[in-house]
């Protein structure tokens, strides 16, 4: 794991955390994850939501109605129903679980003992996810977890992966136990804590993982006031990054080559007769060489996104095919597309793409590498993950909704939409690669990508539900999609 030394960060200074900021702190158990997330809580004045705290409300409320933690229904039945609130207390979070203070009930051995168990059933995940997603869609809030930057919140303002070596968090749980006046032998924490890190990072559903966008800190041999240091500064990189971006209008349009402005004024023009609404594009501003990563659902998906781009010249890979086609062809190569060879793997237009990342130039991608089914983004394949490893380009996630149909504004039934993510910076990758293969951490890269389209789908769907016509069209796509992508990449 790397040292981080707290002088690599920016100063702390909270003015620079947006109000609407979302932290994500992920860890074993034992690694100072609640500590660091009420210091950061303090710190930037957000609201500090302690998730293990739901899952150990459960495992209480399953031990006290003596139902088995191995029984997935039994526990979502009794969870489902539950009105479960988290409230900001002095010093630790109170949990209610229907009314009911559970807040010291839920902290005993016997929790600690069952509730890897209970939060492995994906039914009892999906239904916690759902909770916590929702306290903290408005933002202004620190959660901390296991599968918060990878599941809850993969479009955190900023992610901390906080780890300890075994023997440094035997010895913090057990002063922990002993300030409790709890008489638990440090062999027992050690076989304990082991066996919980086995169960969190070994379940199917949603594992402890290290998020490829996560700042890893080891706090083995760090103070706590270290430790908070740390994490507090390494909070504020993504956000002082983002203010470093230039949003001056006038000094970013007249960098714009002369075509590039010509096919924007027609990309643009279409845009708006088509009524193209954009959420969360704030001044269109983009790092140099940033990876714009695009769900696919038309062939019209090109020109639309181009045309939230009128500030940079924005290089595109596309489809070889496209490029026999008059006057397709040359339209492409006027603009900067790389083609590429989608049956197997294409190094040529992968070191084509980094090296023009390389080179400060900016990148359309389309990661699910064909159209898929609308309201179904996914998978993304290999491709973003192997252009990250080679160039750890930030990557800038959009969500296009509404743009298939006979014309680009698809049909009055599906609002035509592109939503914006944060900019993703890889700064868990190196990381990662200590522990896995290029090919499991381009997986991670993946799965972080499908999990923000689905996030940024859902934050369209939040203020115009998914209609009829979506619903039945996306189904019936699903079916004629799957086929396809068999034809295209085999298998
Ligand atoms: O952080 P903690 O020790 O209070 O967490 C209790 C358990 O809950 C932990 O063993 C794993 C589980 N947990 C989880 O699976 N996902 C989360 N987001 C938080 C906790």
């Amino acid at each position: 794991m790397t040292a981080v030394q707290a002088d690599e960060f920016p100063p702390i200074d909270p003015s620079v955390m947006p109000l609407n900021a979302v932290i994500a702190i992920d860890g074993p158990a034992g690694s100072g994850k609640s500590t660091t997330a009420r210091a950061l809580a303090d710190i930037f004045d957000l609201l500090y939501i302690d998730s293990g705290a739901m899952y150990r409300a459960l495992t209480h409320a399953a031990l006290m109605a003596g139902i088995d933690p191995g029984d997935e229904d039994a526990l979502a039945g009794l969870l489902t129903p539950v009105n479960l609130v988290l409230k900001p207390a002095k010093g630790e979070v109170s949990v209610f679980w229907n009314g009911k203070d559970v807040s010291k009930a839920i902290r005993t051995p016997e929790v600690d003992a069952n509730v890897s168990l209970v939060s492995s059933h994906p039914s009892v995940r999906s239904n916690m996810v759902e909770r916590q997603k929702i306290m903290g869609r408005l933002g202004g809030v620190v959660m901390e977890g296991r599968d918060i930057g990878t599941v809850v919140f993969p479009l955190a303002t900023a992610k901390i992966f906080l780890s300890a070596s075994l023997d440094a968090r035997v010895e913090r749980r057990f002063r922990q136990y002993q300030h409790r006046g709890l008489d638990v032998s440090r062999e027992k924490l050690r076989q304990d804590l082991a066996e919980r890190d086995r169960q969190d990072s070994g379940r199917m559903t949603s594992p402890l993982a290290i998020s490829p966008d996560a700042m890893v800190i080891d706090s083995s041999d760090l103070s706590l006031e270290q430790q908070n240091q740390i994490c507090a500064r390494a909070c504020l990189v993504n956000p002082t990054l983002d203010l470093e971006l230039d949003t001056d209008f006038e000094t970013a349009f007249r960098e714009i080559p002369w075509h590039y402005r010509l096919a924007y004024a027609f990309f643009s023009a279409s845009a708006r007769f088509y009524g193209l609404r954009q959420v969360g594009n704030e001044g269109g501003a983009l790092p140099r060489g940033c990876i714009v990563a695009v769900n696919h659902v038309s062939n019209w998906d090109p020109p639309l996104i181009g045309s939230t781009f009128w500030r940079h010249p924005v290089h595109t890979l596309t489809k070889a095919e496209l490029f026999k086609i008059w006057p397709l062809g040359p339209l492409f190569r006027w603009i900067d597309s790389i083609p590429i060879q989608r049956s197997g793997y294409d190094a040529g237009a992968f070191d084509e793409a980094a090296a023009r990342l390389g080179d400060g130039a900016n990148l359309l991608i389309f990661p699910e590498g064909t159209r898929r089914a609308i309201g179904h983004p996914g998978p993304v394949r290999n491709g973003l993950g192997i252009l990250v490893q080679a160039t750890m380009a930030p990557t800038l996630p959009l969500f296009i909704r509404g743009s298939y149909g006979r014309q680009p504004g698809g049909s009055p039934k599906s609002p035509l939409e592109v939503h914006f993510g944060p900019v993703i910076r890889w700064h868990g990758v190196p990381d990662l690669l200590q522990d896995h293969d290029k090919k499991e951490v381009s997986l991670r890269i993946a799965g972080l990508c499908e999990a923000a389209f689905r996030e940024l789908q859902a934050r369209s769907f939040a203020v115009h539900p998914e209609t009829e016509y979506e619903k039945e069209l996306g189904a019936k796509q699903l079916k004629k999609f799957a086929r396809r992508q068999a034809q295209v990449f085999g298998g």
